[in-house]
């Protein structure tokens, strides 16, 4: 069993890491942002409540995140563990996660400097269908602008604008951030391994780093 979190500012590298993690330890990667994104492309209620959040970089509540989340463990694939990716974002999501019983075996942290972040934003493309994600420099497609698998178009996502990427680091900052020592504390006391990993590295030596600790 395998339940690990990828903690980490927006553009670390989370989404990347965490298919490669999937493959590699057959499980499901459970992605709020993805959810909540495919909320917003359905048009459901849901995805017309959290629509702004997203452009604009701030938090959907503990309440909304707590529910989608409980909902998703319910499903039989998640039987073996999981990886939680973007998720728990906050103390309160953390806690929620803890009753309901989910007990992590690692927590990882991507740690890259706040000015390599804007620059990665910039040139990140998002397969819409998927959330396969790429940039045009550090990870390009095979073919420009298509994604590898189904070859349909890739886009930009709304809150990769300059403007929105730094409010998104200073939500990060002032709530995200705290559950690096939360996990860390708790890795003291229990089974629990806490690592961190620089994400200035290539994306496949950062693979082989946490590969190497899980
Ligand atoms: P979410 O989708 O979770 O966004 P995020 O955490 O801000 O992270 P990103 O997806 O932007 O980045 P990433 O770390 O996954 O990096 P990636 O691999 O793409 O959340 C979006 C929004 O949803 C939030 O702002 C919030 O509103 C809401 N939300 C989601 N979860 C929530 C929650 N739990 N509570 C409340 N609200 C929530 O990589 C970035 C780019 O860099 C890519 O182009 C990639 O190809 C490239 N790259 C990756 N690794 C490397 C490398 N090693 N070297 C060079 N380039 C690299």
């Amino acid at each position: 069993m395998k339940n690990i979190i990828l903690l980490g500012p927006p553009g670390a590298g989370k989404g990347t890491q965490a298919d490669l993690i999937c493959e590699l330890c057959h499980i499901p990667k459970i992605s709020t942002g993805d959810m909540l994104r495919e909320a917003v492309a359905s048009g459901s209620d849901l995805g017309n409540k959290v629509s702004n959040i997203l452009d604009t970089g701030g938090l959907v509540s503990d309440e909304i995140i707590g529910a989608l989340i409980k909902d998703r463990l319910s499903k039989p694939d998640c039987e073996n563990g999981a990886l939680f990716d973007g998720v728990p974002r906050t103390i309160g999501q953390a806690q929620q996660l803890s009753q309901m019983g989910v007990n992590f075996t690692h927590v990882i942290e991507i740690f890259v400097e706040d000015i390599e972040i804007v620059n990665r934003m910039s040139g990140r493309r998002v397969h819409p269908g998927s959330g396969r994600n790429y940039h045009v420099l550090y990870n390009p497609p095979q073919t420009e602008g298509a994604d590898d698998i189904t070859g349909e178009p890739l886009v930009q996502r709304e809150d990769d604008k300059p403007e929105t990427v730094l409010k998104r680091l200073e939500v990060y900052h002032d709530q995200t951030k705290p559950l690096t020592d939360f996990y860390r504390s708790l890795s003291q006391k229990n089974s629990l391994k806490f690592f961190q990993v620089d994400g200035l590295d290539s994306v496949e030596k950062v693979f082989e780093n946490i590969s190497k600790e899980i």
